[in-house]
């Protein structure tokens, strides 16, 4: 199956009509899977089974399969920084898992219970405040990978974990951000959790700085009490002057994006309470199980990489929404933005040469909102893009009509991008609501939908830490495997960096004038901004 094949393939599949592939039985039962707490629903995507087998045969001729085991046996994949991939080993502590040939577990079931007694200390009170008052409020400073886990993870089971400490987060420099974290908590009785795998990060530890100031302001300088760090580089928070038993680690083979199952994960162990995180690495394991188990035809994970890599590459479509229909998952569009498009967004392969496409662009919101804002561009813009929706089936049960209706709306829309609606249908609907000849000459052709729109719908029993666990694992496998097939390197982020070296450049140029080298555009507002400032 070549390459050439495929985008053959995508050509004809883009004429194909949805409707008609998705009321075939047999087809729907092979892109449809139901799995821990998760029904998945691929049978809208735009390929007739004919294109699923031939991307089957593609991915096992690209050699996903070895690359599977490649993964999970620890060899170092993440070839341009010789690091292995193991963030699966932090939610499987019961197995032994080797990274370039070392043992890791032990270590991992040694950080793991001390992070716990920790979490444990400090909500029953023994682990306390400088003068002895227990913790009320968490902060957690951090950013990207450092941050966006987390907060997603305590947004969506905070409301069923319950929780008496409030957790906050600060990711960005800009001051608006740290200052409403802060705000209305008293210093004393405040934890301060820097989470950082670098400890090089100028937000985090300009961030860092700032909360100090005001934590030292209320409790004088010693506020070491009040301050715990989270990092893979120790020996930048012993210079930083945090206290070694107040230190928590994780390796160099747990990428950022996918920290939120080590210590990055701490701040959210305190406050939703250990037991919460274990159910939810104990789905995550279950959902890594089947990935590894599973045969490809009727793994979940590699449906979805595989339909992912056809819609971006032999489709054309160059972005992915993705809609969760659930406030508690509101933050789920920006977690995958940075899991997907950090990992997929590279311009060459693993072999150094330019690839044609990468990873699509991923954005969304949550659901109904968004069908307020811009579903009249994904149902009527030349652009289509696919939609990923999910829904949870059994939530907020004390309000079940709105759970209901937003259910439906969900369903709705899937059911519209699929089949939209024809000129000859939305003339008959004008007829009948009495229009003349001359307003439905004029107006039809804006109520037409095109339709044959694809989308995915991942419905979850109900939001259970378990069930969310193997969501979010299911969300870092089909970014490895979408990896796989575009030939990228998922694990280095090379493409940050540029920004970083300059952002400290310019700031050093806000405050003496513009270096010489600096383009006309950066010259012109670098001066704005000195005049604005003086
Ligand atoms: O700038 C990108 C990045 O390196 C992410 O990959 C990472 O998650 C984030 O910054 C934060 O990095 P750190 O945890 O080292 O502070």
């Amino acid at each position: 199956m070549t390459y050439s094949d495929l985008i053959a393939r995508g050509q004809s599949a883009s004429s194909a009509s949805l409707p008609d592939l998705v009321s075939d039985p047999v087809r729907h039962q092979r892109l449809t899977i139901t799995a821990q707490g998760l029904h998945f629903d691929f049978s809208r995507a735009l390929l007739s089974e004919a294109d699923f087998d031939a991307l089957l045969t593609h991915a096992q001729e690209i050699g996903l399969e070895q690359a599977r085991a490649d993964l999970f046996s620890g060899k170092p994949i993440n070839a341009t920084e010789g690091r292995a991939v193991l963030h699966m080993a932090l939610r499987q502590p019961g197995r032994d898992f080797f990274a370039k040939g070392e043992a890791i577990s032990t270590a991992v079931r040694t950080g793991r219970a001390a992070a716990t007694a920790f979490a444990h200390g400090v909500r029953d009170g023994s682990i306390c405040a400088t003068d002895g008052r227990p913790f009320k409020a968490i902060v957690h400073i951090g950013i990207g990978g450092s941050d966006l886990g987390p907060r997603l993870v305590h947004e969506a089971l905070a409301p069923s974990a319950g929780s008496d400490i409030i957790l906050r987060f600060a990711a960005n420099i800009e001051p608006g951000e740290l200052a409403a974290a802060l705000a209305g908590l008293d210093p004393r009785e405040t934890l301060i959790l820097c989470v950082s795998k670098t400890f090089t990060t100028l937000e985090t530890l300009e961030n860092l700085k700032a909360a100090r100031a005001w934590l030292q302001a209320a409790i004088g300088p010693d506020d070491s009490a009040h301050l715990v760090a989270i990092s893979a580089a120790p020996e930048r928070t012993k210079a930083a002057g945090f206290r070694p038993d107040r230190v928590f680690d994780f390796k160099e083979w747990v990428g950022g994006r996918f920290s939120l199952w080590s210590a990055v994960g701490l701040s959210c162990k305190i406050a939703l309470g250990p037991d919460v995180i274990a159910r939810m690495h104990a789905g995550a394991a279950a959902m890594d199980h089947l990935f590894e188990t599973l045969p490809l035809a009727q793994n979940p994970v590699v449906i979805a990489g595989l339909i992912g890599w056809w819609n971006r590459t032999c489709l054309d479509f160059k972005s992915r929404a993705v809609i969760p229909y659930a406030k508690r998952l509101r933050l789920l569009p920006q977690f995958l933005q940075q899991l997907e498009m950090e990992s997929n967004g590279k311009s060459v392969n693993l072999a150094g040469q330019r690839v044609s496409t990468s990873g699509p662009v991923v954005w969304g919101a949550e659901g109904t909102n968004a069908q307020h804002a811009f579903f009249q561009h994904l149902h009527q813009s030349p652009d289509v893009t696919p939609v990923e929706f999910i829904a949870i089936a059994t939530d907020n049960e004390d309000a079940p009509a709105r759970t209901r209706m937003t259910l439906a709306n969900a369903l709705a829309q899937a059911e519209a991008l699929t089949h939209g609606k024809t000129r000859a249908d939305v003339e008959a609907t004008m007829r009948a609501a009495g229009a003349d000849d001359a307003s439905i000459a004029a107006i039809a052709p804006h109520r037409v939908f095109s339709g044959n729109r694809p989308s995915s719908f991942v419905l979850m029993d109900r939001l259970s830490p378990e069930n969310f666990g193997a969501y979010l694992a299911f969300c870092e496998h089909r970014t490895f495997v979408e990896g796989k097939l575009w030939g990228v390197n998922s694990f280095d982020q090379w493409g940050v960096e540029l920004g970083k070296v300059i952002a400290s450049e310019i700031d050093a140029d806000l405050q003496k004038g513009p270096s010489s080298h600096r383009d006309r555009a950066s010259v012109a507002l670098i001066e704005a901004i000195r005049s604005l400032r003086s």
